[in-house]
């Protein structure tokens, strides 16, 4: 699986394309603004994205959805328990934000242990709520990508609407330290880590 990491809109979320080598089949994870950027390194790479995936439905992770599943035609996934923030001005933020937007329904809805399968590889949902109801992390060729649930030194908020801070403790005990150290971690901001350094430095980890 190769990876590219775009940055993406005021909030500086991380969108991620993931593809594979030989066949050029993509997934875009969180395309959360700047469609441009998006569908520029799209065509750069001559991907042929299959589906964008949500791993939550906070604008700042959602923003171009639409526009990149008109310009790809790819189907659109989100968990069952989240879908309905796309359309919840409050629950998706952008009341907060200051730029009130809803958003289509997704092609189909994700529950934990389904696998998005592409040729090359595949990515198992793992649902993690607690930043929202719905979020999921995805899992695939030894790298999680891990939305706003698991940053690099820290966790996701969760004193916004929706938020629970036991849940995500729990997503993050029983889900993700799960994982082996070796997993490398694409989080939905800031920069890379992995399972080890996290399980080692992150206070939000700490048994
Ligand atoms: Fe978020």
């Amino acid at each position: 699986m190769k990876v590219e990491k775009l940055v993406v809109g005021e909030m500086q979320a991380n969108c991620y394309l993931a593809w594979d080598e030989q066949s050029k089949e993509a997934v875009v994870i969180d395309p959360g603004g700047d469609a441009d950027t998006i569908v520029d390194a799209i065509s750069r790479n001559s991907l042929k994205v299959i589906h964008i995936i949500d791993t939550h439905a906070h604008v700042d992770h959602v923003g171009a959805n639409d526009l990149i599943r008109q310009k790809t035609e790819a189907s659109l996934f989100i968990h069952s328990a989240d879908v309905s923030l796309l359309q919840d001005l409050e629950l998706n933020l952008s009341q907060m934000l200051g730029r009130e937007k809803n958003f289509l329904p997704p092609t189909g809805v994700l529950e934990d242990k389904d696998k998005l399968k592409l040729k090359g590889f595949d990515l198992e949902v793992l649902h993690t709520p607690g930043h929202t109801p719905g979020s999921v992390c995805l899992y695939g060729d030894g790298r999680l990508f891990s939305g706003d649930t698991l940053f690099a030194g820290g966790v996701g908020r969760t004193d916004l609407p929706g938020g629970n801070f036991k849940q995500l403790k729990d997503s993050l005990e029983h889900k993700i330290l799960k994982l082996s150290d070796k997993v490398v971690v694409y989080p939905g901001h800031g920069p890379n880590t992995t399972i080890g350094k996290e399980r080692r430095d992150n206070p939000f980890l700490a048994s």
